[in-house]
């Protein structure tokens, strides 16, 4: 059962316009895999889900990436080095570890790069070159993290919405063409909805794993309330069943899911 406690910010980074990431020392979340998150207390009693952006095992600190979208991230983004924040996590389920003898692709759009980052970091060292990664965004200025995977020496294919830097439009034509290349290739990815159920249609004839992370409005964030739930297969005679995002997923696999 996961418990609340009190983390410390070691570090505030601020990676682009009305991003912050928040370096937090507690071994405890470090442990966390990709894909899991923490719901971080914010003024009124809200909690607000973050995933972890990195996971340094060794120095046990981990990373909280966060996009100022309204009043909790904003509060987040105001946050200084030396301040606690409250949190309750890890939570729900991460990605599972990538089998090692199939290519492997990475996709990132927006908020979701963070974890797919956080994969890339914790597994990606035994793939080069076979590990492959797309990034995702409306604009320049929101496409965050590249830098990042290049210091894992991956070269991030990136796509924006208004082309202002990669390729024009979504990640969905990068990743046709690598799954065209990589017919037993795996993928892990974390973005928008729409971005993941066209990630999925393009990923539907690979052999490998394919394992989108949700992101979904949340309440409670430890399957109580059943705020975040989403369809899912089986469907049967009265319609699909429905699983719950903060403790059945966020990841899940393509299969399980219906878009
Ligand atoms: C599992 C999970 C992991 C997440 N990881 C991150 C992360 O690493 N970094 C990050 O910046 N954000 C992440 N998010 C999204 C983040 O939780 C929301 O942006 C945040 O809760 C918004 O709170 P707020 O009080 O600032 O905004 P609110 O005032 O609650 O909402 C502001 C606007 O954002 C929209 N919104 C709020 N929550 C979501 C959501 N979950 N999905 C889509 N739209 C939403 C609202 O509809 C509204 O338009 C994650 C969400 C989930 C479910
Ligand atoms: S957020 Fe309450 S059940 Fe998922």
């Amino acid at each position: 059962m996961a418990h609340a406690f009190k983390v410390r910010i070691e570090e505030v980074r601020v990676p682009a316009p009305d991003h912050v990431e928040l370096i937090v020392q507690s071994p405890e979340l470090a442990e966390a895999l990709p894909g899991q998150f923490c719901h971080v207390l914010t003024p009124g009693m809200l909690r607000r889900p973050i995933s972890f952006s990195r996971l340094e095992r060794s120095g046990g600190r981990a990373g909280l990436l966060v996009q100022v979208v309204g009043s909790g991230t904003r509060w987040m983004a105001e946050r200084q080095a030396g301040e606690c924040l409250d949190v309750l996590g890890p939570l729900g389920r991460g990605f599972e570890a990538p089998a090692a003898d199939r290519p492997w692709l990475l996709v990132g759009g927006g908020v979701g790069i963070p974890p797919v980052f956080a994969a890339a970091e914790t597994w990606g060292g035994a793939f080069a070159p076979s590990l492959h990664v797309v990034l995702g965004a409306r604009f320049k200025d929101y496409l965050i993290m590249a830098e990042d995977f290049r210091t894992l020496g991956i070269e991030p294919v990136l796509a924006t919405d208004d082309g202002s830097v990669g390729h024009r439009g979504t990640v969905i034509p990068a990743v046709e063409d690598w799954v065209a290349q990589h017919p037993d290739g795996q993928v892990m990815a974390c973005g928008p909805t729409p971005m993941l159920a066209a990630v999925s249609r393009a990923a539907a004839s690979l052999t490998g794993a394919v394992q989108l992370a949700l992101e979904q409005r949340m309440g409670c964030g430890i399957g109580a309330c059943l705020a975040c739930v989403v369809p899912a297969e089986p469907i049967g005679a009265e319609g699909p069943r429905y699983r719950r995002v903060c403790t059945d997923g966020p990841v899940f696999r393509r299969e399980e899911l219906v878009f």
